[in-house]
């Protein structure tokens, strides 16, 4: 399951308010609904594209891909969750995006995928940037963690080539209870703005 980072932030009431705000008006026109799930489905069930994922429904099927999509919103509403896919000139699923917001700790992870002939783009670094430009500026949220797979070496790179910091690694829950080791970084709000606003 989604964790929030190993730094913890404390927001004030007022801070949390806000970040669950920004979250809900984020929501409000992009977030994933029913008219996604099958190809949302036919997307997460391609390995290429979700075996690195840890915190997916399995197995990836409609009926689980649907109640992932509705208790997405749900949490959307309570300002803590952003699940959006883009698609191909052809209307067809082409990725994904899950934002899961901690407002209390002002803080957020990040997770999503490329279909499989939109891998290898030499995008990675730039999508996970936009993502974050988006959480740190969109949100209002002050601290990122992050986590990939050991062998997950594109992400890795993506991840390291954002400016984040490598933390070691975790322990990640999949939603069947068994462990995941991954490489861990994160990335405060400050560290963001000094890379990329000066
Ligand atoms: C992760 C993902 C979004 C990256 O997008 P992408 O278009 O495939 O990524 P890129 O082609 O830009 O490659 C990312 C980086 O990995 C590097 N890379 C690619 N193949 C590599 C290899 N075999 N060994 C080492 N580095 C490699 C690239 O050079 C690039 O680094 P750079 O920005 O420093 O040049 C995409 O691969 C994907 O959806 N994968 C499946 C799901 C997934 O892993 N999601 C993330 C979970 S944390």
């Amino acid at each position: 399951m989604s964790a929030p980072p190993k730094t913890v932030l404390q927001a004030s009431p007022e801070e949390a308010a806000a970040i669950r705000a920004a979250v809900r008006a984020a929501a409000r026109d992009r977030i994933a609904g029913p008219q996604d799930v099958p190809g949302l489905t036919r997307l997460l069930a391609d390995p290429r594209v979700s075996d690195p994922i840890y915190d997916l429904p399995r197995p990836i099927d409609e009926e689980n891909v649907r109640r992932w999509v509705a208790e997405s919103a749900a949490l959307a509403e309570k300002g803590e969750c952003l699940l959006t896919v883009s698609r191909d000139a052809a209307g067809e699923v082409a990725g994904y995006s899950r934002i899961t917001v901690w407002p209390e700790r002002s803080s957020a992870e990040l997770a999503g995928a490329a279909r499989a002939d939109r891998q290898n783009s030499g995008q990675g670094r730039a999508g996970v940037a936009r993502s974050i430009a988006r959480i740190f500026e969109d949100l209002g949220v002050r601290l990122i963690g992050l986590t990939a797979a050991l062998d997950n070496v594109r992400s890795a790179a993506a991840i390291d080539g954002a400016g984040f910091r490598r933390m070691g690694e975790r322990e990640s829950l999949r939603p069947d209870g068994s462990v995941r080791r991954s490489l861990y970084w994160e990335m405060t709000r400050e560290e963001w703005m000094l890379r990329h606003r000066l």
